[in-house]
């Protein structure tokens, strides 16, 4: 028997890094996807083939007579770390120790920002568990991969995981979510094109709130704050044209206090700007940053947008939020 799960990549809208300390964020599910087969093996191990994990930073050198190809292993071996977690979290769960060999291919790059860790867990714990026979809600779902980022990480809000099975538009606090009313949101994401470690980055914000915790506490709040008043926008019965007006607000004001916490670089910062002269109504970080992805809200403006990322240096991907979560696509005997 062979199962094939699949799961998508999310953008934080608003609250990524403060949702960590319990305050709440705004984020959606994207149509990008990271796909996991898993089947039973003979020997008895647990085996994971990468077939395209999306990594990052292939660098080259010359030399007289010969080509070097460099490859960023530390982080495919991050990657990994999530897969062989889930994969061990399940078999916990079902009390089963069985041989499983997990194929696995992504269009989400890793690092950017995008949620690739996550999707890659929440695609492992659906396979796997669907192969072990055990039956999870996406919300069981949600919670193994929430604990997956909590083992390779270190900390986590749990966010990532819960975009990424429940799928949509979602507030999330404290590991409950409420999904929001679809809006059609005229978006852009930039692409860097290097990478942050997330495990890294929230650990850079939490020396700074232990350090100083009297600075970086009002920062926070001003975060959690950010996101209630997007919710009340979002809801709100307002014309649409006012609605991405105090959207685009907001998003700028979170993103000064994400470059305050010291998780923006230049290059993020670059694409945010140029967004902003091209004509987008906010652009912000989204995820964890160091690198990654930006986005840009732009009515009727998203073309002009995409090309002052790519003059910027920057990928533009025009994105649309995807309704769908965890989908179990196939099972074959
Ligand atoms: C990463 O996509 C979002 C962070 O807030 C970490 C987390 O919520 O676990 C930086």
């Amino acid at each position: 028997m062979r199962v094939l799960a699949s799961a998508p990549a999310k953008i934080i809208l608003f609250g990524e890094h403060s949702v960590v300390y319990g305050k709440p964020a705004i984020a959606a599910a994207i149509d990008l996807r990271t796909y996991v087969w898993a089947e039973f093996n003979k020997n008895g191990r647990i085996r994971i083939e990468a077939k395209d994990i999306k990594i990052p930073g292939l660098t080259v050198s010359f030399s007289e007579s010969e080509i070097y190809f460099e490859t960023d292993y530390g982080k495919a071996a991050e990657v990994l770390s999530y897969v062989r977690e889930a994969i061990n979290l399940v078999m916990e769960e079902a009390g089963q120790k069985k041989g499983v060999t997990v194929s696995i291919t992504s269009q989400i790059p890793v690092g950017a920002g995008l949620g690739s860790s996550a999707a890659v867990a929440v695609a492992t714990i659906g396979a796997v568990s669907k192969l072990l026979g055990l039956e999870l809600t996406k919300e069981e779902v949600a919670k193994l991969g929430h604990k997956t980022e909590l083992l390779v990480q270190g900390a986590s809000s749990g966010i990532d995981p819960t975009v990424s099975a429940i799928g949509g538009f979602l507030y999330y606090e404290k590991g409950t979510f409420e999904e929001l009313p679809a809006i059609e949101l005229p978006i852009v994401v930039g692409y860097t094109g290097s990478s942050g470690s997330t495990k890294e980055l929230v650990a850079k914000v939490r020396r700074s709130f232990e350090e100083m915790p009297d600075i970086i506490t009002p920062i926070l709040n001003s975060m959690g704050r950010i996101v209630e008043k997007a919710k009340e926008v979002i809801l709100a019965d307002y014309d649409k044209e006012i609605k991405f007006q105090l959207l685009g607000q907001l998003m700028n004001i979170n993103h000064g206090l994400l470059d305050a916490l010291g998780v923006s670089t230049k290059s993020l910062s670059d694409l945010v700007y140029a967004s902003r002269e091209a004509g987008a109504l906010g652009a912000k970080i989204t995820g964890a940053g160091g690198g990654g992805c930006m986005y840009a809200l732009a009515p009727g403006k998203q073309s002009e947008v995409a090309t002052a990322i790519k003059i910027a240096g920057g990928t533009p991907m025009i994105t649309k939020i995807s309704r769908e979560g965890l989908r179990i696509e196939d099972v074959t005997q």
